[in-house]
């Protein structure tokens, strides 16, 4: 079995959904989600990079889990919503794995970012007098630099597995885009050894990663308490939002791939939901509970409006 197979399989087709009420419904609901998290997450970089007041580790991270988000909303979204009114849903083969590839990329850096930004507000909570020594920018960078090569090996590992898979004839993913779990099904092999190596691979490095960021938010929580002022409701509503972020990023990650073999009518409506949504939520529950970024926001907004009146 060598990599000569892959010519039998040339393009994979996507089963989505066939009811054309619920094609236009979802059609609808991931345009509008996929361009309003495209602006959000924009417009947050666009403020943190033009407002050096915005320009500590807290931030910063946050500017950069925004850009990682955009990069998420385009890997699987403007496909997903271009095909949805197509009979045919192809998508090539190199085309697969390259999504594969960059949705775990993406989602690699995106699990260091969160818990680099919990690491932030644990040092900013726990050890406030440290801060300034700690999180300095040579820390952000290294934190920033981790989380690419991380989710570069990450994803790079896990395709090495699958890469040399033999396809000989079945093509049809049960899905919207390609993943692992949907992709290895096809291969005509023994894929048993496989699929639990992605499994492990995936499945326990998200909910390794969620474990620790959930300890982690405990900790500090118990440290807030502890000294419980006029800071500490800011604090909290600091944390809660990014316990939000965390649930709702790590919930259907750790669902699909711990239980990759539910594939009812629901769940291609929580795969869609999470892909749009996910990336639109995130900039908007950061933003909504942090007064200076909205101040910012609006200013920039209304620089951009003053702009286009005058020119
Ligand atoms: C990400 O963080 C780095 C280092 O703190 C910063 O220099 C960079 O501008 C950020 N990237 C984005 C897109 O905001």
């Amino acid at each position: 079995m060598d990599g000569a197979n892959h010519s039998m399989v040339s393009e994979f087709v996507f089963l989505g959904l066939t009811n054309f009420w619920e094609s236009q419904l979802l059609f609808v609901f991931s345009s509008i989600f996929c361009v309003a998290s495209m602006m959000g997450n924009s417009l947050i970089i666009l403020t943190v990079m033009m407002n050096p007041h915005l320009h500590s580790p807290m931030y910063l991270l946050l500017a950069n889990l925004s850009f990682i988000d955009l990069g998420f909303s385009s890997v699987i979204s403007p496909k997903m919503i271009h095909d949805l009114f197509k009979k045919r849903k192809v998508i090539s083969f190199s085309g697969c794995i390259t999504q594969i590839f960059f949705i775990h990329v993406i989602a690699g850096v995106e699990m260091v970012l969160l818990i680099a930004m919990a690491f932030d507000r644990y040092i900013a909570i726990c050890k406030p007098l440290h801060y300034f020594s700690i999180m300095n920018q040579k820390m952000c960078i290294l934190l920033l630099v981790a989380a690419w090569i991380i989710g570069l090996i990450h994803s790079v590992v896990q395709l090495g597995f699958v890469i040399k898979l033999p396809f000989c004839g079945p093509n049809v993913l049960d899905s919207f885009y390609c993943d692992f779990p949907w992709f290895i099904k096809l291969a005509c092999t023994d894929t048993y050894r496989l699929e639990f190596m992605v499994t492990a691979n995936s499945g326990f490095i998200s909910l390794g990663s969620f474990f620790i960021l959930i300890v982690s938010y405990i900790f500090i929580l118990i440290t807030v308490r502890k000294h419980s002022s006029g800071s500490s409701s800011k604090a909290l509503s600091t944390l809660s939002t990014h316990v939000m972020v965390v649930i709702l990023f790590f919930g259907p990650c750790i669902f699909v791939y711990i239980w990759p073999h539910s594939t009812s009518h629901l769940d291609k409506f929580l795969a869609v939901f999470d892909v749009v949504l996910t990336p639109f939520l995130n900039s908007v529950i950061y933003t909504s509970r942090n007064k200076e970024m909205k101040v910012a926001m609006w200013k920039v907004c209304s620089q951009f409006i003053i702009y286009r009146m005058i020119s």
